[in-house]
């Protein structure tokens, strides 16, 4: 299957092949032109190094970020901005390397630890979408691809910092949840969880409005953290409207997961958000999964749980069963967790 990047860069295109053409559902929400709705923000240094009243107060933010948008913004976060530029501008080179250097990753398994490729899952997607991605597991073990040269080193950093600023807002997350501040890395045992680094390109498309870079989905983990190279592209649906992400530069773009909806037995819902692509520049964008060890059940807290008036609402399956659900279906929202939803009696 040819990359989108091959594609886009075929002399003289000016209108996108059929297979690329994404019909939009006819009740698709509008976008929002209220200024006014945008993803709230988090100022991590007030949560892990504010006075206590600060650090309260921000757990309150967090908590209530989580549970009316399931999406913020990280700022003052402690990540180098060149270490983010690094890994952005890494990526780019990946992605730079030549079809038959890259086809050494290509077209495998979702639990293989180095995977590049094409759309979402090319042998189901019905329409192909407007992206090349590459997909490395980063912890428990830590892999990297050997080239470009600087990669790995990059890649092994910038998973090291973003692993700790994710540990920490979970922390804050148990926190807002009532459940200590261990509770989630201890419940669903982090040390050992899985972090995969997901890397999107997105080139610049001759018909954006009829493509679309990443269809409406929810991700699979606890929690997302999303970088991109300063350009837009990322909407969130929130009530009943398409909203812009418009990045600050530097922030991370944080959102709660299909496991984080689960653990928090539906307090935090994962959000529903796509990726469009644009006529002028090539869109970079990098998600850090974080997720419980691939073989943990991940059930909600019982301390969460209540038998009379906040009963149970989902079944645990393994993580990796989950991410073989979710990679062997064609994305459609939040689909995947009707799978271990319990309906009401
Ligand atoms: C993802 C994702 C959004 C973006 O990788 O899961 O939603 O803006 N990416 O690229
Ligand atoms: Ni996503």
């Amino acid at each position: 299957m040819i990359s989108i990047k091959a594609l886009a860069e075929s002399p003289g295109l000016t209108s996108i092949p059929p297979t690329y053409t994404f019909t939009r559902s006819p009740n698709d929400e509008p976008v929002s032109d209220d200024p006014e709705d945008s993803i709230p923000i988090i100022d991590f240094s007030l949560l892990t190094s504010g006075t206590p009243d600060q650090r309260s107060k921000s757990i309150h933010q967090l908590g209530k970020a989580c549970q009316d948008w399931g999406f913020f913004m990280v700022i003052n976060h402690g990540v180098p901005e060149s270490l983010m530029k690094a890994m952005s501008d890494a990526c780019g080179e990946f992605f730079n390397l030549t079809e038959e250097e890259k086809r050494e990753y290509g077209g495998k398994h979702v639990l293989d630890s180095i995977r590049c490729g094409t759309s979402f899952n090319a042998s189901v997607d019905k329409v192909l979408f407007w992206r090349d991605f590459l997909k490395i597991f980063v912890h428990p073990q830590f892999h990297s691809p050997s080239k470009p040269a600087a990669f790995r080193e990059i890649l092994l950093e910038y998973s090291k910092r973003s692993r700790e600023l994710a540990m920490e807002l979970l922390k804050g997350i148990s926190m807002s949840l009532g459940l200590g501040d261990t509770y989630i890395q201890n419940a669903l045992n982090l040390e050992l969880g899985l972090q995969l680094l997901a890397a999107n390109l997105y080139p610049p498309c001759p018909e954006p409005e009829l493509a679309m870079g990443m269809p409406p989905h929810s991700d699979h983990g606890l929690l997302t953290l999303l970088i991109q190279n300063g350009i837009s592209g990322l909407q969130v649906q929130h009530q009943s409207k398409w909203v812009n992400v418009n990045s600050i530069p530097n922030a991370f773009v944080v959102n709660v997961g299909d496991h984080m909806e689960i653990t928090s037995n539906g307090k935090y819902k994962s959000v529903v958000h796509r990726a469009l692509v644009n006529e002028k520049a090539t869109r970079i964008s990098i998600a850090t999964v974080i997720g419980p060890p691939l073989d943990t059940v991940v059930g909600p807290a019982p301390k969460l749980v209540h038998r009379e008036t906040n009963a149970p609402a989902y079944t645990g399956i393994k993580y990796k069963e989950y991410m073989q659900l979710q990679q062997s279906n064609q994305l459609d929202g939040k689909s995947c967790l009707d799978h271990v939803r319990i309906l009401p009696a």
